[in-house]
């Protein structure tokens, strides 16, 4: 089998390699899978340049949720070869194969298209979990986030729109707002100093208590800005490269308070069975194909630097994805 390889942290188009890996026998309970589509993610990026909140042991293979199809399976009845399965979460998926013991490996529901379920178990959960965990909304009230065409936006988009929430979604560019009108954003902004006034003209005035923030810096204090009075920032990004911040007109005079996010701590502190829970429901959605978000290319593993530059350029039109057995 191929797989990519990293035996030190830099940067990223410099650190990979594909490398040629000896088939493991499969022992019992195991099952091989063949990787049909695994993206990447900006905490791949973060993880290839040692920057991210837990970093593996060197050499590694990068990769952390994706496709698989049973190929083989050793003494056990929980899959079958053919069938379509989610990846463990943190597997190192950027390879052809992977060996995993087949009980607890979760069916991928049919009709799935198998790009969108390659991006299941990381994005979908944290805009669900941003929207569920912090403040509770009630249907009608808003929600402003930055990053809004950036997948989780798009599921924030979609699953707030299910629950009944309306939504502020800024970005950088101003083309993006038809595309994420029609995913069900009912109010799409430019990022700018103009932020506050343009949120209150946007909404009418509304008390809006939650905020979305994946970009850190002064785009944090935007949104902290923007808020009403006792309403709270959550950060799970820091797209910007900036850590976030609020201004003192935010914490002093409006009590706004500034929370964290990490699907890493909430999967340590979540039950499995709750965590299947959720993971469960949100496939259902991704079935139906009510969570979406596009694609903008996919590659074989063997152009992984042509891929990962693409996936850390800004304007793109969506995720990059690897194919390692062809394209999906
Ligand atoms: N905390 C957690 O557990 C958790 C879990 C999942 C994801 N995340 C984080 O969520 C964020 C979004 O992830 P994703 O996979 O949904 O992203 P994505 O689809 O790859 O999209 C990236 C987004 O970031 C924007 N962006 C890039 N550089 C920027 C900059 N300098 N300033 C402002 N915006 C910038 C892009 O805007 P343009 O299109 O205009 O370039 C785009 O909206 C990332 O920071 C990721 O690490 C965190």
């Amino acid at each position: 089998m191929k797989a990519v390889r990293f035996s030190t942290f830099g940067q990223p188009l410099k650190v990979v390699e594909v490398v040629e890996e000896p088939d493991a026998e499969l022992k019992a309970g195991e099952a091989r899978l063949e990787v049909l589509a695994t993206p990447i993610n900006p905490s791949d990026v973060l993880t290839l340049t040692g920057q991210y909140g837990q970093l593996p042991k060197l050499p590694a293979v990068p990769g952390n949720e994706g496709v698989g199809r049973v190929v083989e399976v050793k003494d056990s009845t929980a899959v079958r070869v053919g069938d379509l399965v989610f990846l463990p979460l943190g597997a190192g998926t950027w390879r052809t194969h992977v060996v995993t013991p087949a009980d607890g490996l979760m069916p991928v529901p049919p009709g799935t298209d198998v790009q969108q379920a390659s991006m299941m178990f990381i994005n979908p959960p944290t805009a669900d979990i941003l929207l569920r965990d912090f403040v509770t909304l009630q249907p009608g009230e808003w929600v402003l986030q930055n990053a809004g065409n950036s997948a989780v936006g798009r599921y924030v988009i979609s699953l707030a729109k299910l629950a009944g929430y309306k939504t502020v979604s800024v970005v950088r560019r101003e083309e993006l707002a038809p595309e994420l009108t029609a995913l069900g954003a009912d109010v799409v902004l430019v990022d700018s100093d103009k932020l506050p006034e343009q949120v209150r003209a946007a909404t009418g005035g509304a008390k809006v208590r939650l905020a979305l923030d994946a970009v850190g810096g002064d785009g944090t204090m935007r949104l902290g800005d923007s808020l009403a009075p006792g309403g709270m920032v959550v950060n799970y990004g820091v797209m910007s490269g900036k850590g976030p911040k609020l201004s003192a007109a935010a914490t002093i005079f409006k009590d706004i308070t500034l929370r964290g996010f990490w699907l890493v701590l909430w999967m340590k502190r979540t039950p499995r069975d709750a965590q299947r829970a959720v993971f469960g429901r949100l496939a259902k959605l991704m079935a139906e194909g009510q969570l979406k978000t596009p694609v903008e290319g996919t590659f074989p593993l063997e152009n992984i630097q042509d891929a990962l530059a693409r996936a850390m350029e800004g304007g793109r039109a969506g995720k990059v994805l690897l194919t390692p057995n062809g394209k999906v």
